[in-house]
């Protein structure tokens, strides 16, 4: 298949919006990363995402609208709270979980009786979906298991030819996926951290829970069971201070390894490595999220064996920087502390 690969100006949205009413799929940039997006409402064209992406099909979809107004079209009822949460922040790097009525095909549900619900806040993300005048079901545009892209380009890697356009919008903002939030519940549950943080949800309902499944083995969100954001080379967590990450470098040159890292300032000043690459300052943990993806993905490029990246608070931004890096790196921690 020809992928098309589009600009953003309103001609190159109008063919965009008509490959998505004639059942073809096509990503577009969000804040968060850029998403491949199919008519929610077609079944045809929802399993062209499953196909394209080698994405398991017990792993639901997300369904972007562009005005709060819509979301009533696709659930049973939006409960007190759950209101609260779309009026703080839909449009944003939020998605909410409530009882779908069954308007969304079954594919994008992976058959749950809810449904995931995003408004992007994206002047492209919003104008697509306007003219498409579709729901879009939409995950991350990249094949299965590889980090999520942040760019055109990433997309273009991932699914050239297998999909039918990319719209190029730039480098996305925030870096790292939605907040997903169950509010199906008396007490909301954050079942993917991201974009909002879990005190900026508290700051509005008061109590939000972290799933159990974001702390031991048993998922609830289907998608937390599967291999995510991997480099090809493998990549360690390493927690502890400067003399401690050097001496995992040098532990892993003297195995032969050509060794990369990922760190921000002031660390990475410190360090003495074969390729580095930089993920702003630690002091800023929102730079740290925008470069994570470019960063797992960089090394991909280079002749590296092995990755070492450095840890973060789990605050604020932070946890769901942590909560990547950790998939990223299916378990190898070294630790020092
Ligand atoms: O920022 C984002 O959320 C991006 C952009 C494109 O909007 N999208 C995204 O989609 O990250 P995806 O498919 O990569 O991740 C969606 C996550 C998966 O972990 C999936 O299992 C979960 O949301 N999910 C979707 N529907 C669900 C449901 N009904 N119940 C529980 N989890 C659900
Ligand atoms: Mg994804």
């Amino acid at each position: 298949m020809k992928t098309n690969y589009l600009d953003s100006t309103e001609r190159s949205l109008t063919v965009a919006a008509e490959l998505l009413n004639k059942q073809e799929i096509v990503a577009f940039p969000t804040e968060t990363v850029y998403g491949l997006g199919a008519d929610a409402t077609n079944e045809a064209a929802v399993s062209k995402i499953f196909q394209a992406k080698g994405r398991p099909a017990d792993n639901p979809l997300i369904v972007h609208v562009h005005d709060p107004q819509q979301i009533t079209d696709y659930v049973t009822e939006i409960p007190e709270i759950a209101q609260q949460l779309i009026d703080a922040f839909m449009p944003g790097p939020f998605t909410i979980i409530l009882k779908s009525n069954g308007t969304v095909t079954e594919t994008v549900t992976a058959g749950l009786d809810t449904v995931a619900i995003r408004i992007p806040n994206h002047p492209v993300a919003q104008a697509l979906l306007a003219q498409a005048n579709l729901p879009l079901a939409a995950p991350s545009a990249n094949l299965s298991g590889k980090p999520s892209p942040t760019t055109a380009e990433h997309v273009y890697h991932d699914l050239n030819g297998r999909i039918a356009g990319i719209i190029d919008g730039g480098a996305t903002g925030v870096g790292l996926e939605s907040t997903v939030v169950d509010a199906t519940g008396e007490i909301p549950v954050i079942l993917r951290p991201g974009g909002i943080t879990r005190s900026e949800i508290e700051n509005v309902i008061g109590t939000v829970e972290l799933a159990n499944s974001l702390k031991v083995t048993q998922p609830k969100s289907p998608g937390m069971k599967y291999n995510h954001y991997e480099p090809d080379a493998p990549l360690y967590l390493i927690e502890g201070d400067n003399n401690f990450f050097q001496e995992q470098i040098r532990h892993f040159q003297q195995q032969g390894n050509k060794v990369g890292v990922i760190a921000s300032a002031p660390l990475i000043d410190q360090l003495h490595v074969d390729i580095s690459y930089p993920c702003g300052h630690r002091e800023h943990l929102s730079e740290v999220a925008a470069k994570l993806y470019y960063a797992l993905r960089y090394f991909n490029d280079t002749s590296v064996d092995i990755i070492l990246a450095e840890t973060f608070p789990t605050q604020g931004i932070g946890e769901a920087i942590m909560n990547r890096l950790t998939k990223a790196a299916t378990n190898h921690l070294k630790q020092n502390i």
